[in-house]
């Protein structure tokens, strides 16, 4: 079975459903340990609650990425706890060439838009502002670029006249919540390569 790590700097509520899915015997994995670069950050709440190794680690003196004397400590984070796969799930920071060569073709991360389009923050709002009538998420392997590596999973929600951008949020989480827990079980069950090829 794969062992994964799961990052993330906010609620969680994507990590959760990855938990959920293998506790309900639908996503065939383990998770080592969840990592945090917001030490309040709920996502580590939830590992706690699960008995799942919460740790936090601080990235200073960087803002945007993860790097330097951070990227080494989380490194050995993840030796410690024989990770094979690192799952993104609202880690907002730069994954950089230390942890990208290390975990080559293992590295996916979740995105709130239909990639290519609306790269970056807030994909989901990009979307809105922009007027499109169909929007979604996308599950993808991270490569170096911001939101450009090969595309794994996708789901679509259709924006109505009457969505605000909550209500159009609200349905976009529940689709990636759905496409996340499938996307692992796709890489466990070895459909899917790191070229996005099935
Ligand atoms: C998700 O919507 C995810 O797509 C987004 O952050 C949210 C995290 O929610 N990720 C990005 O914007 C990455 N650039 P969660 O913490 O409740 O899973």
């Amino acid at each position: 079975m794969l062992k994964w790590a799961i990052f993330g700097s906010g609620s969680g509520t994507n990590c959760q459903a990855i938990i959920d899915a293998i506790e309900a015997g639908t996503l065939d994995a383990e998770i080592k340990c969840i990592l945090s670069d917001v030490a309040d950050a709920a996502i580590l709440e939830r590992a706690r609650k699960h008995n799942i190794p919460a740790i936090h680690f601080d990235c200073a003196p960087f803002k945007t990425k993860l790097d330097g004397e951070a990227e080494q400590k989380v490194l050995q984070t993840l030796e410690e706890h024989d990770v094979d796969f690192i799952a993104l799930a609202g880690f907002m920071r730069m994954v950089k060439d230390g942890l990208l060569n290390a975990y080559q073709g293992r590295i996916i991360n979740i995105h709130p838009s239909l990639l290519p389009s609306f790269p970056g923050l807030d994909g989901g709002k990009q979307a809105f502002d922009y007027g499109v009538k169909i929007t979604g998420c996308t599950v993808h392997f991270v490569d170096a670029g911001v939101d450009t590596g090969a595309i794994i999973n996708q789901k679509i929600i259709s924006i109505e006249n009457d969505d605000t951008l909550e209500t159009m949020m609200k349905k976009l989480h529940a689709q990636e919540h759905i496409a996340y827990p499938e996307a692992l079980q796709w890489i466990a069950e070895g459909r899917i390569h790191s070229d996005g090829r099935r």
